[in-house]
């Protein structure tokens, strides 16, 4: 059957049609809305590279937390800014149960106990040397990193997280944190495994927000050579293996294809995430007027779940769902 008795834009004549064979949605639970929280009282500081985006003490955040909800955003993704005088090289800071996080978890579950709370589990925020893990000799060591991320991720399932999301890339700690979980009576609270995360120069706004940058060389002894696919899929078959419960592709936009396999190759769910530098790349350019911000926040969102993710972690978040929820 050929033109002219097929005719594609017979589907595409009006908005109804349009609507009735759209294959994909966004929908306000797709998001999950990553959060910087600093120390302090009645903090609310933009970050330089993130137009419209901010860190906020724990007393200011309620509000956002709230405009969240409204929109119908059900989850979240915390990330703690750690002054400098609480950076070391173990990680002390991280797993203390008193720490930034832990009180972040607590407040929130507290206050709003039906969002879902994910917690950044990774050494960086917290090294004096603005790395993932342990340094030793100028080397990241993988299986001292690995015991102390385990221990993290049950001080934030002490303080009530829903799910850790460890962002480290270090070998074997989905496994590791499983079962120091289970170990510690904490078998409900999930895992969600940056599995496939590149070593991206995406991440430069983020390490801004954080102050998190490696203060000596590069992330690319443990994150992913950007050229590579068969080790995205291999580094997923692992995380399932040991554990994971949703796995994620990170950076998103460069990394469709990757998106696109993982979910074409595992039955489990996938998420992306839109990190910092493709965020910062659309404000910049709206700015200037050179793109329509909406429309193209809408588009590439949309894009991530036709490339095959189930959640997308944005800090578009709350303006996408709100266009959402007023059409
Ligand atoms: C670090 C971490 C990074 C991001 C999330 N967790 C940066 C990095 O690996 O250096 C990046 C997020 C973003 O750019 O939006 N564990």
């Amino acid at each position: 059957m050929k033109y002219p008795k097929t005719r594609l834009r017979r589907n595409r004549k009006s908005s109804a049609i349009r609507d009735m064979v759209q294959e994909n949605r966004l929908h306000p639970s797709d998001f999950i809305a990553p959060i910087f929280i600093v120390e302090g009282k009645k903090q609310k500081e933009e970050i330089s590279s993130m137009p419209g985006y901010y860190r906020y003490s724990l007393d200011m955040l309620g509000r956002e937390l709230e405009e969240l909800i409204e929109v119908g955003i059900e989850s979240v993704l915390l990330f703690v800014k750690v002054p400098e005088s609480k950076k070391d090289n173990k990680g002390t800071e991280a797993i203390n149960d008193n720490g930034l996080m832990q009180k972040s978890v607590q407040f929130i579950k507290e206050n709003y106990p039906d969002l879902y709370v994910m917690t950044d589990v990774a050494m960086d925020p917290y090294s004096s040397y603005g790395h993932d893990g342990i340094v030793e000799d100028g080397e990241i060591v993988n299986d001292p990193s690995v015991e102390v991320l385990a221990k993290m991720a049950v001080s934030h399932a002490k303080a009530g997280a829903d799910m850790v999301a460890p962002s480290d890339m270090m070998d074997g700690r989905i496994g590791a944190m499983r079962k120091a979980m289970d170990d510690a009576g904490f078998e409900n609270t999930g895992i969600m495994a940056y599995s496939a995360k590149y070593a991206s120069s995406f991440y430069g706004p983020f390490r801004d927000a954080l102050d998190s940058a490696p203060g000596f060389g590069d992330k690319k002894t443990y994150q992913m050579n950007p050229a590579n696919l068969d080790e995205a899929l291999r580094e997923v078959e692992l995380d399932i293996s040991e554990g994971a419960d949703i796995v994620m592709v990170k950076p998103g936009m460069p990394y469709l294809d990757v998106v696109h396999a993982v979910k074409q190759n595992f039955n489990i769910p996938v998420s992306v995430y839109n990190v910092s530098g493709e965020y910062a790349m659309i404000k910049a350019a709206a700015e200037k007027g050179w793109l329509n911000e909406k429309e193209v926040m809408m588009e590439s969102l949309l894009a991530f779940k036709r490339a095959g993710a189930d959640l997308i972690a944005t800090y578009f978040a709350k303006e996408a769902a709100g266009l959402i929820i007023s059409q």
